[in-house]
């Protein structure tokens, strides 16, 4: 299943395309307006976007730059009545994955749709503005391959939460994971004090609680204010509609670099919705948050 976005400045247009797309199991959001659209990718992990390219204010090549530079992973078909080759040209040199011509065949836009999800995504890091240079940090976090994951814990009656997609499996028997977390983080000191913390596996789809505990510190305020968290069944605090949770004995804390890593003795886990995917760490979803 992905998040789908579609703008036409026909609402019937929109509607119909939705239809299509949700009977196969897709999340689709239609707008008409296209500073509504392009608000959306702002705030949301949108996967695909399908674009009509006469709009009422922009063209639809215009707001396909504007998406890309906002979300350059974001993949994007064309609709188009009268394909001109510069047009067409035009939109596949701004990062257009495929067209389609329009009225819409429902098996076209079907084949094109998957076609289109199924293609690797290629992110390009000299898209990012102001970045002349690709620095080797830029190839890390965009070809080494990590989930994303809140850990949270709780110490001296607070809980509190840090996302880092720095987690790897460490050991079979004992079971055993490791989380990078750097002493500069509230939560480095309270998860040296309780001894545990959890992992909360995130479901695609979660980026928005991805960002909010990378861009609050519990140093300044409680990220769980007004929230009487659940507990996993080690106490640690749990997450809302994620994909998993790993609860975990601190067994070992090592200085590597700029971070610890913590040495973690799985004591428990489970899938809470496996109708859910975990999400997948994408560099382009936070670029402009990762601080050092
Ligand atoms: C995409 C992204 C990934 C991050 N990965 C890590 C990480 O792996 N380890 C870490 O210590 N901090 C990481 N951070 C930063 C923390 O999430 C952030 O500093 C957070 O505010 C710390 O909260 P705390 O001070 O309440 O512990 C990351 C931030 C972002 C935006």
């Amino acid at each position: 299943m992905a998040q789908i976005l579609v703008l036409d400045d026909v609402q019937e247009a929109v509607n119909a395309v939705r239809r299509v797309l949700e009977k196969r199991g897709h999340e689709v959001v239609g707008y008409t307006d296209e500073d509504e659209a392009i608000d959306h990718v702002n705030n949301h992990p949108v996967d695909l976007a399908i674009l009509d390219i006469k709009l009422k204010k922009m063209d639809g090549v215009q707001v396909l730059s504007r998406l890309k530079e906002i979300r350059p992973s974001i993949k994007v078909i064309m609709l188009t009545g009268y394909p001109t080759h510069a047009t067409v040209e035009e939109a596949m040199r701004l990062g257009a994955n495929a067209y389609c011509m329009k009225p819409i065949d429902r098996s076209e836009i079907e084949s094109k749709v998957s076609e289109v999800l199924a293609q690797e995504t290629h992110i390009e890091l000299l898209r990012y503005p102001d970045k002349a240079e690709v620095s080797t940090q830029d190839i890390l976090f965009s070809s080494l391959t990590n989930g994303v994951y809140i850990v949270t814990v709780q110490d001296q009656g607070q809980n509190n939460g840090v996302t880092t997609p720095w987690v790897t499996q460490l050991s079979f028997d004992p079971l055993m994971v490791m989380v990078a977390i750097s002493p500069l983080r509230k939560c480095h000191e309270m998860i040296t004090n309780s001894g545990q913390f959890a992992l909360n596996v995130l479901a695609s789809g979660q980026v928005d609680v991805a960002s909010r505990f990378a861009l609050t510190t519990g140093r300044e305020m409680d990220k769980f204010e007004g929230v009487v968290p659940q507990r996993t069944p080690a106490g640690n605090p749990l997450l809302s509609d994620v994909f998993a949770y790993v609860d975990c004995e601190l067994v070992k804390t090592v200085a590597v670099g700029d971070h610890s890593l913590f040495v973690g003795e799985v004591i428990g886990a489970e899938v809470l919705d496996s109708t859910l995917s975990p999400l997948i760490f994408d560099p382009s979803h936070y670029f402009w948050e990762i601080r050092p």
